[in-house]
């Protein structure tokens, strides 16, 4: 009898790094429709890859979201790039987190198909396509998860995260999904400043600042004169950001402070890069 089981924890890896030196039988790419290769990760695996990954892409004519489609590695270390396109991110409420879900099943299914043992994931659509890090880890984790394990093929399924910040995000949502444990602090910050801020400067440099402590979110110019920003991060990291913008020598002050649980309400136009 064929026993159904869910993936066990034992094959999930957790790690900080650059996926194109990953060596595993398979990595997965983030690409999009066309298939032609992009920025991000898909441009890291284009050009470690070579020129030979590109013609092949070619010739399978793109890639609907969702789907995903294997080709070999080239001169990457592993043998085989499984390519996956993840949906842009407009707020959740347009099937976006059932095609993530499907980009990493469908990811999981061909590499069973071809007997892969090893298989290596980026954070899918949670870069340029905005995904929000924490749905977009729980997701990837959660559909591993409920993989079934019957025939055992996968031995190791790595997340390669870059930066380590969005390390953290996956192991806290790995013992939030395997253990039950909440230990997830992630948080989402509303709030408007006013004073001298709504030149490029103020925006830039608050920009600046959110990507270097791991935090997504967006900044707009309200009619009122002021800037409102959504930010979301570890509590830990947005206490910082908050300190940050009450700290600025050119804006009045901070107010209409809010601390939630929810995601962001919008496209984040600041967020963690490669
Ligand atoms: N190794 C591991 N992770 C990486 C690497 C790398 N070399 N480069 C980038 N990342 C991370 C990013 O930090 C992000 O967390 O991969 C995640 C996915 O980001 P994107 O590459 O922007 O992918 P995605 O959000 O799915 O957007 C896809 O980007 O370049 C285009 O052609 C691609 O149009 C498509 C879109």
């Amino acid at each position: 009898m064929v026993d159904f089981k869910e993936m066990s924890p034992e094959k999930i890896e957790i790690m900080t790094g650059d996926i194109t030196r990953l060596n595993v039988e398979a990595i997965v790419n983030a690409a999009n429709n066309a298939l032609l290769g992009g920025g991000g990760v898909d441009g890291a695996i284009h050009r470690a890859a070579g020129p030979g990954l590109l013609e092949e892409c070619r010739g399978i004519g793109g890639c609907p979201t969702g789907e995903a489609r294997m080709t070999k590695g080239y001169h990457l270390p592993a043998r085989y790039v499984i390519h996956t396109v993840g949906p842009l991110y407009q707020g959740g409420e347009r099937g976006e987190p059932e095609l993530l879900a499907a980009c990493y099943r469908n990811c999981l299914i061909l590499a069973e198909d071809n007997g892969i043992g090893s298989l290596a994931f980026p954070s899918i659509g949670a870069g340029v396509y905005g995904y929000p890090l924490v749905e977009a880890a729980r997701i990837a984790l959660q559909t591993a998860k409920d993989f079934p394990n019957c025939e055992s093929i996968l031995k190791r399924i790595v997340y390669c995260c870059f930066p380590p910040e969005n390390t953290e995000v996956y192991r806290q949502v790995y013992s939030e999904i395997w253990s039950g444990v909440e230990g997830l602090k992630m948080k989402h910050l509303n709030l408007s400043v006013s004073g001298r801020v709504q030149g490029v400067f103020f925006r830039d440099t608050a920009r600046r600042e959110a990507e270097k402590l791991g935090i997504n979110g967006f900044a707009r110019n309200e009619p009122n004169g002021t800037v409102w920003i959504e930010a979301e991060g570890v509590e830990a990291k947005l206490d910082e950001f908050l300190q940050w913008c009450r700290r600025g020598p050119t804006w009045g002050k901070v107010e209409n402070l809010v601390v939630t649980e929810g995601g962001l309400q919008g496209f984040p136009d600041f967020r963690v890069r490669f």
